[in-house]
């Protein structure tokens, strides 16, 4: 039986979530060299009323610029919407499609309270007949010919009404959801419940990809096993350890566990995101957001924990590159 359940886990696609502010083209990037990921998702395109102008678009997503729509190394780029009304989601996936996007996903998960006020992410969550009409609105604007995805969370203050979203976004015409096992009430604290993907997995028949801390190989197994989903997304853990999603990818193709990942491996990364980023921020932007790469680092890991304590305090950005590896 185990080794039945361990075969099984040696397929499986891999996601790099969106994360707004976090993942953008360039991390993309540099998260995409290695195999491992096989999508990544933009940080979501927030709809109010009306229809974006497409520098919108491209800023979001400047791989809409050329073709196919994907990352250097070729790994597809999904475009993520975030919105509550129907009619104006619909008018802006018709103009994703016009500018070439592969697909257009749908943000039902986002907690953050100025969002939820304005009536977008999770707050939907509460309503599923909203969730089916998002859906259904750009299903049909997009007329089959690119597809529509949805990402939920678990609920908003409680999960009595997570199957029923699910069912929501499946009856509207998703092909595909992620579900991030937890309600937006609980944030981002542990423990994500990848037992209650699973129930929710049980009552859709589209593919549910299972996201929400996969931060090693052993969670990854365990994820899998307990929500029984057969593709995974990964966000925070991707920054922590850019090397996690070419791990379980190696480790399926061989059953070979790739050593840890080292503190000079991690500082390579941020050696280079540094270099390209400068060539368009100012300096001082820049060592914030190396800075912001290193604290999501720290996670799991007292090496780049350290190197953290060493760092925070450097505001020079040469001096921050210079000193990453002492
Ligand atoms: C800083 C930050 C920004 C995020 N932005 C988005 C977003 O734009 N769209 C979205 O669907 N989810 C967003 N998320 C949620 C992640 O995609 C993911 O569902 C969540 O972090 C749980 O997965 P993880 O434990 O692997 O990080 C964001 C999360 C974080 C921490």
């Amino acid at each position: 039986m185990e080794v039945m359940v361990v075969n099984l886990l040696h397929k499986g696609k891999i996601g790099l979530a969106p994360m707004e502010g976090v993942i953008d083209a360039l991390t993309r990037d540099l998260l995409t060299r290695q195999p491992g990921f096989d999508w990544t998702v933009t940080e979501f395109v927030r709809v109010v009323d009306t229809r974006l102008p497409p520098r919108v678009f491209y800023k979001h997503c400047p791989e809409l610029q050329q073709r196919p729509v994907a990352t250097p190394s070729g790994i597809p780029v999904h475009l993520q919407l975030l919105g509550s009304d129907p009619s104006a989601l619909a008018k802006n996936a018709r103009q994703a499609l016009a500018l070439g996007a592969i697909s257009v996903d749908l943000n039902f998960g986002c907690p953050a309270k100025l969002v939820n006020r304005h009536d977008g992410g999770a707050s939907l969550l509460r309503q599923p007949e909203r969730v089916y009409q998002a859906v259904r609105a750009v299903a049909d604007a997009l007329a089959g010919e690119i597809p529509v995805t949805a990402k939920i969370r678990l609920g908003f203050a409680n999960r009595r009404l997570a199957v029923t979203c699910a069912q929501a976004t499946q009856a509207g015409g998703a092909a595909r959801l992620v579900v991030h096992g937890r309600t937006r009430d609980e944030g981002y604290r542990p423990p994500a419940h990848w037992e209650w993907i699973g129930r929710v997995r049980h009552h859709v028949d589209i593919p549910v990809v299972a996201n929400g801390d996969i931060w090693t190989l052993e969670d990854y197994w365990k994820a899998r096993t307990l929500s029984g989903c057969r593709d995974v997304m990964l966000g925070r853990s991707a920054l922590a350890d850019p090397w996690l999603a070419p791990r379980i990818r190696h480790w399926q193709e061989t059953g070979e566990r790739l050593p840890e990942t080292t503190w000079a491996m991690r500082a390579s990364v941020l050696q280079e995101y540094a270099e390209h980023q400068r060539q368009q921020l100012p300096d001082r932007v820049v060592v914030s957001l190396v800075k912001q790469w290193l604290a999501q680092m720290r996670q799991g890991n007292a090496e780049a924990e350290q190197h953290f304590q060493r760092l925070k305090r450097v505001t020079d950005l040469d001096i921050l590159l210079d000193s990453l590896v002492p």
